[in-house]
């Protein structure tokens, strides 16, 4: 079959491709071909735990056979059972489940509009949170909204890292203020140190919801199971999709004890059904085992990433294994020539490689990744070879 062809001819024009991936294991994917790739995109985040995880593929299988989606006109313990166990580690109190990062945000929207009895909601320049209308409105990028107007009314955008221009915006018709704590579709992009701590307080002081966009930076990426907790604060909303249930679709809207919707107020028809929620409490069994190597693995990750000795290299950014490399030029070029070399990254904005690796990938595979790198950016050779 001509991929290309036939893709072109039935898809709709959304995504650029390149190779055609059949299976995975592990850290690892293989193409139609049989060639195999270390994976250093995992799934856009969607692949915390590994492809294929026998024990994972296990309990999907199980539950698929006894039941995929009894429907939300009915109990379900494996719902329960995630509810609880999302509110725990969030330290919130209730759940909606949905079934991407998108309907997680908008369902985010509509809580604190409902909450506050308010309508505005600040979001972040170069923040991302879907592309339906709703979360469209809270991303910043005009690229992707311009041909979609008009969009929903009442969002505005302020400078992400600057307090004051938060709180230049902040008025009493405020409902929300929505934020991803490490900007993932931006290419990484980490704000000052305490940013978060003060946004909080501002929140506080005026009323105002603090939903954090954790759809990228949770479910164990950046070391701890979500990003806001390393800042010791408290949310009011938080949203989660990607790496929830390693790959199953699934998102979850997370609040705090009193901010919940009334009967009819909202609904999904797959949102929680039996199967991912299995999924996911399995994922989650799992991320909770690899979570403590987390740090310590992005950091290898990360020093060896600036060991890499060229004049294309210009940042390396980010936090556990949520890590971008920003080149001067020719990102693309690099990330062809390491596909050649047996490595998918993924390269984002003209010259930023960003890297969601499985959790689970080892300092072996990661020595195997900078290499592969390095070689891509410096055909030459590298001085600290
Ligand atoms: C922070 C953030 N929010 C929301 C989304 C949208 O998620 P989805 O593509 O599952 O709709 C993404 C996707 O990249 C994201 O990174």
């Amino acid at each position: 079959m001509d991929l290309v062809k036939q893709d072109s001819k039935y898809l709709m024009n959304t995504y650029k491709k390149n190779v055609c991936l059949e299976y995975g294991i592990g850290c690892h994917v293989f193409d139609n071909t049989g060639k195999k790739y270390l994976d250093l995109t995992g799934g856009i985040a969607t692949c915390s735990i590994g492809h294929s995880n026998p024990k994972l593929v296990k309990a999907i299988a199980n539950q698929a056979g006894k039941m995929i989606n009894s429907t939300n006109l009915f109990y379900s313990v494996p719902q329960i059972e995630l509810a609880k166990k999302l509110s725990k580690l969030s330290g919130l109190s209730k759940c909606f489940f949905c079934n991407s990062g998108t309907e997680a945000v908008e369902a985010a929207i509509k809580l604190a509009k409902k909450h506050t009895g308010k309508s505005k909601i600040i979001a972040m320049k170069n923040g991302f949170h879907g592309r339906t209308l709703g979360s469209l409105s809270a991303t910043w990028n005009p690229k992707f909204k311009e041909k979609f107007k008009p969009l929903m009314p009442g969002f505005e955008h302020v400078e992400f890292g600057s307090i004051e221009a938060l709180e230049s915006k902040i008025d009493k018709n405020t409902a929300a203020v929505i934020l991803e704590p490490i900007q993932g579709e931006a290419g990484v992009i980490m704000p000052p140190e305490g940013y978060l701590k003060e946004v909080e307080k501002l929140c506080k002081e005026n009323n105002v919801l603090m939903v954090v966009d954790e759809i990228q930076t949770g479910c164990g990426r950046t070391g701890k199971f979500f990003c806001f907790q390393h800042e010791n604060i408290s949310p009011d909303i938080v949203t989660v999709a990607k790496g929830i249930a390693n790959g199953l679709p699934l998102g979850a809207v997370i609040s705090r004890k009193g901010i919940d919707f009334d009967p009819g107020d909202h609904g999904s028809t797959f949102g929680g059904n039996s199967l991912c929620c299995t999924a996911s409490l399995k994922t989650i069994e799992l991320i909770e085992k690899v979570l403590p190597q987390v740090e310590e693995k992005g950091k290898y990750f990360f020093t060896k990433l600036e060991s890499i000795d060229s004049s294309k290299v210009k940042e390396v950014r980010g936090k556990g294994l949520m890590l971008a490399l920003e080149l001067n030029e020719g990102a693309k070029k690099v990330s062809e020539e390491c596909a050649k070399n047996g490595l998918l990254v993924n390269c984002i904005h003209g010259n930023i490689l960003r890297f969601l690796p499985t959790l689970t990938m080892t300092k072996k595979e990661i020595d195997f990744a900078v290499q592969t790198l390095k070689k891509a950016i410096s055909p030459e050779g590298n001085k600290n070879d």
